[in-house]
């Protein structure tokens, strides 16, 4: 039954204009059903570039079936079939098979199953296979459909022309989920994905809480990362299919794109890494948190986070701490609170009743917009923008950002910070008061 699985050999092929063609002799690429791929076996993507097989992570005493990169020295895994299930490193009968069934499955040396594709089969004849985009695809080989892919169920790593989203019809999210530890593929505590509004923000959760928010997709990048690197450039692109109900990010490099990946540590860091030939190691090009204003809500609702002032966090102007002797120890959690009413809160909600003592705007630029917005489509221009947040006694804010539109917020004003460079303007809301009679703060004469 055991063919000659896994004991290929890659070649780099050059020709007279250069042009490499990675070939393998003797590597095989497909499973079908009557083969079995064993411990010390490994599938080759036809290209050469992934690896499928058993790998034993760190110096853990537990065993694995996952991907990686085959093209570069050092191993990075990419996925992880059984992550929660795993099978003892000393278990050296354990194989992946294709059942009677048409499913993939993975069997420890006693025959039980430990992990299986579990979908509905009709055709009689299924393979699967290693692409050279990292992708395993198990297909009806009558009829070549896909039946499963290991790209619908990411583990901690995001693959270029993989998809993070979700599917808001079927409520299937492919989001990533951190190792528990270096050693430890099972799930760990932070999951990686887009948040179900419009537009959609990107976020990294420690469980259920936000941990870092990368702020509302403007069409090329989100509007919370002042650096490029995570958007357009990295050919990363948001698809969204209303019909089909899905929301996904994906990315596309022209050339070599598997020689870059997103990836989630279990330490809750989120990277941009790309293999540096010349180095022979992974850079990191971008991360986040990468410093403590990045941890979503340092400085709690109402509160501005910047790393050029200190302490870190103030109270947004027109504010003052909730809790002053916590905040002075540099507990900022419970934030801010307003210090003057807005003029509608004092008339009941009178919006027309002081002309004079009208609540205006201050313009706070390059900051990352905070959270729990309201998305308002229908408004064409910004001055609609202001008059609708003036006209909305609990609107404390507004912003108009190219590629969005208006945004209004109606709750708390969380997870503000202030960046060095790039960022929006977001429009405060404060009483006539607070503004002093000196500036005007409205950008349109209302
Ligand atoms: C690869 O798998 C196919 C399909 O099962 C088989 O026909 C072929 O002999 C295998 N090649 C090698 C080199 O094992
Ligand atoms: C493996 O064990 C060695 C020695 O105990 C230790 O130095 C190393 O950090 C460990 N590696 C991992 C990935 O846990
Ligand atoms: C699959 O089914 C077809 C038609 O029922 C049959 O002719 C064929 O032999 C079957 N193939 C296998 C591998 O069982
Ligand atoms: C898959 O289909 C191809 C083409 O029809 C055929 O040559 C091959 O034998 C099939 N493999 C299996 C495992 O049924
Ligand atoms: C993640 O959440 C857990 C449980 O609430 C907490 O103990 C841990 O400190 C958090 N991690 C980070 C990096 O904030
Ligand atoms: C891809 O390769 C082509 C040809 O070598 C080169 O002209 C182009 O700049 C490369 N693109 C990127 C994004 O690196
Ligand atoms: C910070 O303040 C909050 C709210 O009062 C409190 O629950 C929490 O224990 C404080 N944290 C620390 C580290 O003192
Ligand atoms: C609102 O204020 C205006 C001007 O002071 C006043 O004429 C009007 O009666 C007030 N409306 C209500 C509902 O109180
Ligand atoms: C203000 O806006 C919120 C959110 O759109 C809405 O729920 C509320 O009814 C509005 N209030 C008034 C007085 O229009």
């Amino acid at each position: 039954m055991v063919s000659g699985l896994g004991f290929g050999f890659c070649l780099l092929l050059f020709f007279n204009n250069l042009t490499i063609v990675p070939k393998c002799l003797g590597a095989n690429d497909t499973l079908t059903q009557f083969q079995q791929l064993l411990v010390g076996q490994t599938l080759v993507s036809p290209g050469g570039i992934f690896e499928l097989g058993f790998f034993v992570p760190g110096n853990s005493s537990t065993q694995y079936v996952g991907i990686w990169l085959k093209i570069i020295p050092t191993r990075r895994i990419v996925w992880v079939a059984n992550r929660e299930n795993a099978l003892s490193a000393n278990d050296l009968s354990s194989k992946l098979i294709i059942s009677s069934d048409g499913n993939l499955k993975l069997l420890d040396g006693q025959q039980r199953t430990v992990w299986s594709t579990a979908v509905t089969v009709t055709s009689n004849s299924t393979i699967a296979m290693l692409s050279d985009k990292g992708d395993f695809t198990l297909k009806d080989n009558v009829s070549g459909v896909s039946l499963w892919q290991s790209f619908d169920f990411p583990a901690d790593t995001l693959l270029a022309n993989m998809m993070l989203g979700y599917n808001f019809k079927t409520g299937k999210k492919n989001f990533l989920t951190s190792w528990k530890s270096d050693s430890d593929p099972a799930p760990g505590n932070f999951v990686v994905g887009l948040s179900e509004e419009t537009p959609p923000q990107g976020f990294t959760w420690n469980g259920s809480k936000p941990y870092w928010r990368g702020g509302p997709w403007n069409g090329w990048k989100f509007v919370g990362i002042p650096d490029q690197e995570a958007g357009y450039q990295n050919g990363m692109m948001l698809v969204q299919d209303n019909q089909q109900g899905t929301v996904y990010l994906t990315y596309n490099l022209l050339n070599n794109s598997f020689l870059a990946t997103t990836a989630i540590e279990s330490s809750g860091l989120l990277k941009i890494l790309r293999w540096e030939e010349q180095l022979n190691k992974w850079n990191t090009n971008w991360e986040a948190p990468e410093n403590p204003c990045d941890v979503y809500g340092a400085c709690g609702p109402f509160g501005v986070c910047s790393m050029g002032t200190s302490p870190i966090c103030q109270c947004l102007k027109g504010y003052h701490p909730k809790l002053d002797e916590e905040w002075g120890k540099g507990n900022w959690t419970s934030g801010c609170v307003r210090r003057a009413q807005f003029t509608c809160e004092r008339n009941s909600g009178n919006i027309s009743s002081d002309k004079s003592q009208k609540d205006g705007f201050w313009k706070l630029s390059g900051v990352k917009l905070p959270d729990l917005y309201e998305y308002l489509y229908m408004i064409g221009d910004a001055q609609s923008c202001q008059e609708w947040c003036l006209n909305n006694c609990s609107c404390g804010a507004y912003a108009y950002p190219g590629g969005i539109g208006c945004m209004v917020w109606v709750k708390d004003l969380m997870d503000i910070q202030q960046f060095s460079f790039a960022g929006e303007d977001l429009y405060l809301r404060l009483a006539n008061s607070e503004l002093g009679n000196t500036i005007i703060v409205s950008m349109f004469y209302l």
